[in-house]
C-alpha cells in the first residue's frame, strides 16, 4: 500500500493567518501540522509517500522533508495547480499509485487514540485482502461542515453526503481513507459539486453504490480534529500539549517513529536532533536515541 497526503488547498478558512503561510506548516503545539498525518502513515509501516502540494509551497515542503531519506522513507511531490477538491488528489496520484492500493490522508487532520494504529492496520489489511473502500466515522456536533454518513437500523451505511444542509446523522467521515486501486478510476469520473470541487464524498458514494464501502466508527477514546478553523486548530494544539505533558511522550514525532521502525540508525537520529537541541523537541529526540530499541 502507498500513501498520499493532500497538503494543498487555499486555507481560506484560516485567513488572515494563512495568507502568507500554508496551513500545513503551522504548529499544532510543537511541530508542523503536516507531521501528524505523516506520522500515522509511518506507523502503518508505509514507506512510499506522495504529498500533493500547491505550486508556491513545493519549495517549502522540499525544505521540510526532502526526499524522506533522513526518515528512511521515499517522499515525492505532485503539484495541484488549483484547489479543485479532494478527489482530484487521487487523480494526480495516478502514476504514483500505479497498481497499488492507497491510504489517502488529509494534511489537516489530527488523530489520537489508544487503538488507532491497530484500527488503521485492520483497514489496511481489509483493503489488501478484499479491496473496496474503508473509511471512519466520528460523532460531531457540527455535521454541516463535513462528509456525513447515515446508517440504517442494522448499522449498514445508507447514505453519504458532503456538507449537507439537513444532516441525516452526526457522523462525519474523517480525513483518512483506505482504497483499492479502483479509487483513481472512480475519481476520474467524479463531476464537480455545487461548490465546484471534486468531492471525496462522491468517490465514497460510488463505493457505497457498489456495496464496497465499509465505515468503522471511532468511538470513545478517540480524538479527531479537522484543524480547518481557528477554533479547531487551537483545540488540536491544546490537546496535543496536554497529552504530551501528561505522558512525556510525543504525538506525531516522525523521527522517533522512523527510529522505532528501524528505518534510521541512532547516529542518524542524533544528527537530526543536534540542530534542534535547544528545543524540547530536540531534547526528546536525544533521549529517544539513548534508549535501547
Ligand atoms: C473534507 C471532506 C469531508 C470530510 C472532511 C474531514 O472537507 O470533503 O467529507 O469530512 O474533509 O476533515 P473539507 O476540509 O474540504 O471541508
Amino acid at each position: 500500500m502507498k500513501a498520499v497526503i493532500l497538503a494543498g488547498g487555499s486555507g481560506t478558512r484560516l485567513y488572515p493567518v494563512t495568507i502568507t503561510v500554508n496551513k500545513h506548516f503551522l504548529p499544532i503545539y510543537n511541530k508542523p501540522m503536516i507531521y501528524y498525518p505523516l506520522s500515522l502513515v509511518m506507523l502503518l509501516g508505509i514507506k512510499d509517500v506522495l504529498f500533493i502540494v500547491n505550486p508556491q509551497d513545493l519549495e517549502s515542503f522540499e525544505k521540510l522533508f526532502g526526499n524522506g531519506s533522513h526518515l528512511g522513507i521515499n517522499i515525492s511531490y505532485k503539484i495541484q495547480e488549483k484547489p479543485n477538491g479532494l478527489a482530484e488528489g487521487l487523480i494526480l496520484a495516478d502514476e504514483f499509485i500505479g497498481d497499488d492500493n492507497v491510504c489517502y490522508m488529509l494534511g489537516d487532520n489530527v488523530f489520537f487514540g489508544h487503538d488507532l494504529v491497530k484500527i488503521m492496520k485492520d483497514a489496511k489489511n481489509e483493503i489488501e485482502s478484499n479491496g473496496g473502500a474503508y473509511v471512519f466515522g466520528y460523532y460531531v456536533k457540527d455535521p454541516e461542515r463535513f462528509g456525513i454518513v447515515e446508517f440504517d437500523e442494522n448499522g449498514n451505511v445508507k447514505s453519504i453526503e458532503e456538507k449537507p444542509e439537513n444532516p441525516k446523522s452526526n457522523y462525519a467521515v474523517v480525513g483518512m481513507y483506505f482504497y483499492d486501486n479502483e479509487a483513481v478510476k472512480i475519481a476520474k469520473q467524479v463531476k464537480p459539486s455545487d461548490r465546484g470541487e471534486l468531492e471525496i464524498t462522491s468517490v465514497n458514494e460510488e463505493y457505497l453504490k457498489k456495496g464496497r464501502l465499509k465505515v468503522k466508527l471511532l468511538g470513545r477514546g478517540f480524538a479527531w480534529f479537522d484543524a480547518g478553523t481557528h477554533d479547531s486548530f487551537l483545540e488540536a494544539g491544546e490537546f496535543v500539549a496536554t497529552i504530551e505533558k501528561k505522558t512525556g511522550l510525543m504525538i506525531g514525532c516522525i523521527e522517533e517513529i522512523a527510529f522505532n521502525n528501524g528505518w534510521i540508525s541512532k547516529d542518524q537520529l542524533l544528527k537530526i536532533a543536534q540542530p534542534l537541541r535547544k528545543t524540547d523537541y530536540g531534547k526528546y529526540l536525544m533521549e529517544i536515541a539513548k534508549q535501547e530499541r
